[in-house]
């Protein structure tokens, strides 16, 4: 069967024909396959198809229904889009400069680095940033499912684009052969979910390959290094730390900056949103914040958000007063 949607002929008048006629609009605006519509919609590939043509013997109205709901979580999701101001990307902040010298550190100096602190105070961001900036800097996440040997070992595999088949050893093996010699620099963001087994594996790929290693994540990462069930492992690793950042949550001067980045200038809106930096969730619910009340901004016809869309928008986001 071809994956091409615009094979199909124009459909006949009438709502279901309208149907079609959308669905199939919209699916050749934006270049879809018959099997990205099928996942998109939910309705099975063979069962479009022949409804797509008009020829489908079975419940039309099912499929039906399904259409019409992926077209309008569709369009709802694009207006909101449309709503949603876009936040600034990246604001080079006072803690954002830390984490970026400890990572660089890390790179250059082929140690290892340790970042670490509150939800939301910029360190995936930095992260990622500096990913840009730098060359050969692979960034992994833990999860709690890829907290052990193998699957983180798989996950490392997988970011370098290798192959992940293979025993652990033989996985090991081909990941230091692989950035041997790269200057490059591996990082592991959410590196608490990590068993101390799995961490003592991500430390030998930086031993025995020499590259930089940065371990990202909450407090818990560093107290896992120092903690008094420390493995002999651990204490190799937490005796390889060079470079340690804390971040137990946003400075004021970070805040200023990002609001700095919104051209928000009035005095009352800026004392509230370092109100709202110095809570848990510190730049992250700051950012969500700021974007909706950009949006009821707009909607109100204002230019940017003033205090009291600011305090809206925070109060609306379950933010206590
Ligand atoms: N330097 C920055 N420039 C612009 N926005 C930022 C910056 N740092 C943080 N933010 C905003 O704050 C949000 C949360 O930041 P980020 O995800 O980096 O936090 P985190 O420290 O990794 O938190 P967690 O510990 O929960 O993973 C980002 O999605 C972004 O909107
Ligand atoms: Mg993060």
């Amino acid at each position: 069967m071809s994956d091409n949607i615009s094979q199909f002929p124009t459909q006949p008048e009438g709502t279901e024909g309208d149907l079609r006629a959308e669905a199939q609009r919209v699916s050749e605006a934006e270049g879809l396959s018959l099997t990205e519509l099928s996942q998109l919609t939910g309705v099975h590939k063979t069962r479009l198809s022949q409804w797509l043509k008009g020829k489908y013997a079975g419940n039309n109205a099912s499929i039906e229904a399904d259409v019409r709901r992926w077209l309008e979580s569709r369009r709802a999701s694009q207006e909101l889009e449309g709503q949603l101001p876009a936040a600034p990307t990246w604001v080079e902040t006072l803690s954002a400069r830390s984490v970026l010298s400890a990572l660089s550190f890390a790179q250059m100096a082929e140690a290892v680095s340790v970042i670490y602190g509150g939800a939301g105070t910029g360190k995936t961001t930095t992260v990622r940033q500096y990913q840009e900036q730098a060359p050969n800097v692979w960034v992994v996440t833990a999860t709690p499912a890829s907290a052990s040997t193998g699957p983180i070992l798989k996950r490392i595999a997988q970011t370098l684009g290798m192959r992940t088949s293979g025993t652990v050893d033989q996985l090991e093996a081909n990941i230091i052969d692989r950035v041997r010699d790269t200057r490059g620099l591996l990082v592991i963001d959410e590196a608490q979910h990590l068993t101390h087994r799995a961490l003592d594996a991500v430390r030998s790929i930086h031993d025995a390959a020499d590259i930089g290693l940065a371990l990202v994540g909450n407090e818990i990462v560093y107290s896992q290094l120092t903690g008094g069930s420390r493995s002999v492992g651990f204490a190799q690793l937490f005796s390889r730390v060079a470079k340690r950042v804390r971040l137990a949550k946003a400075k004021d001067a970070d805040v200023l900056a990002l609001v700095d980045a919104w051209g928000i200038q009035d005095k009352d809106s800026r004392q509230l949103c370092l109100s709202i930096g110095r809570r848990p969730g510190a730049l992250r619910g700051l950012s969500q914040t700021l974007r909706l009340a950009s949006m009821f901004a707009t909607t109100a016809g204002a230019g940017r958000p003033g205090v009291e869309h600011i305090r809206d928008a925070w109060a609306d986001l379950g933010g206590e007063a």
